[in-house]
């Protein structure tokens, strides 16, 4: 059940009015409801109760400290994929042998950080990456847990964008050469091989491509252990898709688990799970300002004070997201309208040709299903500051970021010396 309804024609996160939330923070804003963050993580770990599973929430669907903290409560562990998100983790109280790293880059520093910080396993994606976490593990006099991440060649029918699992994308170890990957491990005598990672895309709507990626990897497993390897942990990764709009499909949390049952459980692996958007991606609407109604030749332009730089979804995959205003107003007339940023170029586009009641400056409209993707990849383009976000509970709320002043960003621009 969602928990952003109208109460008395106002838009509520849970008990709290919105419109009241913007009054004292301003526009645009990020609002999140901890109810949905919590019943969305709990029955996704319900779920998977017949399996021996742990949750290490993917922390780049979004970042806030308090958001990785509600469900460090709640038992999560973290998968992250640099030293910014392992840092936020142990900041949110998240001890270093439930954080996994992900990542088809890290540096050394980054590997340094967290092997000095405590981590529960790293997942490794190339052999000059092998290399370098073995030099820094032993440099640390560490013996570091990793999973070899398996590029399984499976087309994970989402969007090319999100897409992790098929041969040409730049993830995991080629399927064929994991086996003689494996066996050069031996020479490496700071990490230990614990098991396997796949990842194979974001968003998906099918369990076809899980079942097709969990029937590959129990065939490497069952090799790698007459190869001699020892493989006791299964890394399925995220991916796991949410509903944008109403005639989308969705996976049935029971069946995904069934498969990973029934593909997986007689390898007797520990299962680890990294779910990001499946969390999130629902609990999180992102509130703007009408700046005008702009009624041009050819269309009406919806201009919002929110822009493609603090939710770049649309503009970036084609995304669609259901936008509703905050104040119902049944008397109005409709209006087609393409709902759009201020940011200067086309594609500051959030959604074209929705039917709209008639608003004016100052109405206030909701993006909905912007808790994941949506602050974590915002930026300040067109010299927009960085916008808020606020945690709501029950009928409580709280500002969990602040917004960025104009003058800290442009303070962060430097003259040399040269110029002065
Ligand atoms: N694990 C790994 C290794 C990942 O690369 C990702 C996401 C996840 C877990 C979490 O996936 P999720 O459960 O959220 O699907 N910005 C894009 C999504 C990028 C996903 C990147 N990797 C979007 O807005 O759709």
């Amino acid at each position: 059940m969602s928990n952003f309804n109208y109460i008395n024609g106002v838009l509520h996160a849970e008990s709290v009015p919105l419109d009241a939330v913007t009054r004292e923070v301003g526009t645009p804003l990020y609002v999140y409801s901890s109810k949905t963050i919590v019943s969305n993580y709990t029955e996704f770990d319900s779920a998977l109760a017949s399996v021996k599973h742990s949750i290490s929430y993917s922390v780049k669907a979004n970042s806030n400290i308090a958001i990785l903290k509600l469900l460090g409560k709640l038992g999560a562990g973290m998968d992250i994929v640099s030293s910014g998100e392992y840092l936020r983790a142990r900041r949110a109280g998240i001890k270093g042998k439930n954080i996994v790293f992900s990542g088809v880059g890290k540096t050394k520093d980054e590997m340094a950080i967290a092997i000095k910080g405590g981590i529960k396993q790293i997942n490794i994606e190339s052999e000059p990456e092998l290399k370098s976490l073995n030099a820094v593990a032993q440099y640390c006099g560490k013996v570091v847990p990793i999973a070899v991440r398996v590029n399984p060649d499976i087309n994970a029918l989402t969007h090319n964008k999100i897409s992790t699992g098929r041969s040409e994308d730049k993830f995991g170890i080629p399927y064929n050469e994991v086996l003689k990957f494996c066996q050069k491990l031996d020479k490496f005598n700071n990490i230990k091989l614990s098991g396997l990672a796949v990842h194979i895309g974001s968003q998906l709507t099918d369990l076809l491509p899980f079942r097709k990626a969990f029937e590959k990897i129990s065939d490497l497993v069952k090799a790698l252990r007459i190869a001699g390897h020892e493989i006791s942990s299964l890394d399925l990764g995220g991916g796991i898709g949410i509903r944008y709009s109403d005639d989308g499909n969705l996976i049935n949390l029971k069946s995904y688990a069934d498969l990973v049952r029934n593909e997986l459980g007689n390898l007797e692996c520990e299962f680890e799970f990294e779910p990001g958007r499946l969390i999130v991606g629902n609990a999180g609407v992102f509130l703007c300002s009408v700046i005008y109604l702009k009624q041009a030749e050819k269309r009406n332009f919806l201009i919002l004070d929110g822009a493609m730089n603090d939710f770049i979804r649309p503009a970036m995959y084609d995304a669609y997201h259901d936008i509703i205003p905050v104040k119902q107003n049944s008397k109005s007339s409709l209006l087609h309208v393409d709902v759009v940023g201020p940011v200067c170029e086309t594609s500051d586009t959030f959604a074209r040709d929705r039917e709209f009641p008639l608003m004016s400056g100052g109405d206030l409209v909701a993006i909905l299903s912007c808790g994941a993707y949506g602050s974590v990849m915002s930026s300040e383009y067109n010299s927009r500051p960085l916008v808020p976000e606020v945690l709501v509970r029950d009928d409580e709320y709280a500002v969990i970021k602040a917004r960025q002043s104009i003058e800290s960003m442009i303070d962060r621009d430097k003259v040399p010396d040269w110029l002065s």
